[in-house]
């Protein structure tokens, strides 16, 4: 039987931000021009995107959100909770998690945050769990990630553990993708928007992913949190000037 399309996010409504006035301004995360000025952040579509250069605090954001939403700082589902020697490198985030009230449409059964910068460590703990628990490979692929390559691994996650649906935040999960295995991630996304109940939240460099049509795109750019047209993004315009006319980009590179 088709599930009708569902267009609204079903469970993340908004997420509210009321910094503390114990908070300090000058230590990382309050010290981030758009956490100073975050106050709210809606999600009215199923796709939200977070883009921006590097270092604006796209995973800072989406670390608090995960926070609240009951997932480890390292990533994995709620039932993958697990945290690494690095307790210091998460307190700023906690501090910022404690400051943000989310609201939900409904509260999501399963969900995800998967970060591409310790997907490694997750590997890693679901190899610990088969050790006694083989049928956890059922969920990726059959065998454990680390016999898959970089993005073997990314794909057959997202083909085969989060093919029923849920509430999900990806950190740059275009980071070991190949471009085909980027447009496979981005029918995987559609899929799974179109026939069950799925939010994703997804911080991206990919001019590729951010392509989803009906997404909500907010930009941390000016250190402000605000929604961008797909055409007006740094990532859109660069990789559309560079690909249009690549020997002009690199005189102008090169040029001494
Ligand atoms: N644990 C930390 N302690 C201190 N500063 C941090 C910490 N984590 C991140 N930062 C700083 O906060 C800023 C925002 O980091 P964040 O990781 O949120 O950026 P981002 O937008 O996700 O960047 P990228 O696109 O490179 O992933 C960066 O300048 C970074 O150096
Ligand atoms: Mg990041």
């Amino acid at each position: 039987m088709r599930i009708p399309l569902v267009t609204v996010a079903p469970y993340l409504d908004k997420v509210k931000v009321a910094l503390a006035p114990t908070i300090d301004v000058a230590q990382y995360p309050f010290s981030l021009s758009i956490i100073k000025n975050l106050k709210e952040i809606s999600f009215p579509s199923q796709v939200t995107f977070f883009v921006g250069e590097n270092g604006t605090g796209k995973s800072t954001i989406l670390e608090a959100i995960a926070q609240n939403a009951g997932f480890g700082p390292e990533g994995g589902s709620k039932n993958i909770y697990f945290k690494t020697s690095l307790e210091n490198t998460y307190a700023g985030v906690e501090e910022l998690a404690k400051c943000c009230t989310l609201s939900w449409r409904i509260k999501p059964k399963d969900g995800y945050f998967f970060r591409a910068e310790s997907f490694f460590n997750v590997a890693n703990r679901i190899d610990e769990i088969a050790k006694h628990d083989f049928s956890i490979y059922e969920y990726y692929g059959g065998k454990s990630l680390h016999e898959q390559s970089h993005g073997e691994s990314f794909l057959a996650f997202f083909k085969n553990r989060v093919h029923t649906g849920g509430f999900f935040i990806l950190d740059e999960p275009e980071a070991a993708l190949s471009p085909q295995r980027q447009l496979s991630l981005l029918a995987i996304i559609h899929e799974l928007c179109r026939y069950s109940q799925t939010q994703f939240i997804i911080a991206t460099h990919s001019p590729m992913l951010l392509a989803y049509p009906g997404a909500t795109i907010y930009s941390c750019d000016t250190g402000v949190l605000e929604t961008i047209a797909y055409v007006d993004t740094q990532h859109y315009q660069i990789t559309k000037n560079f690909l249009d006319n690549p020997e002009r980009y690199l005189r102008y590179l090169f040029e001494e």
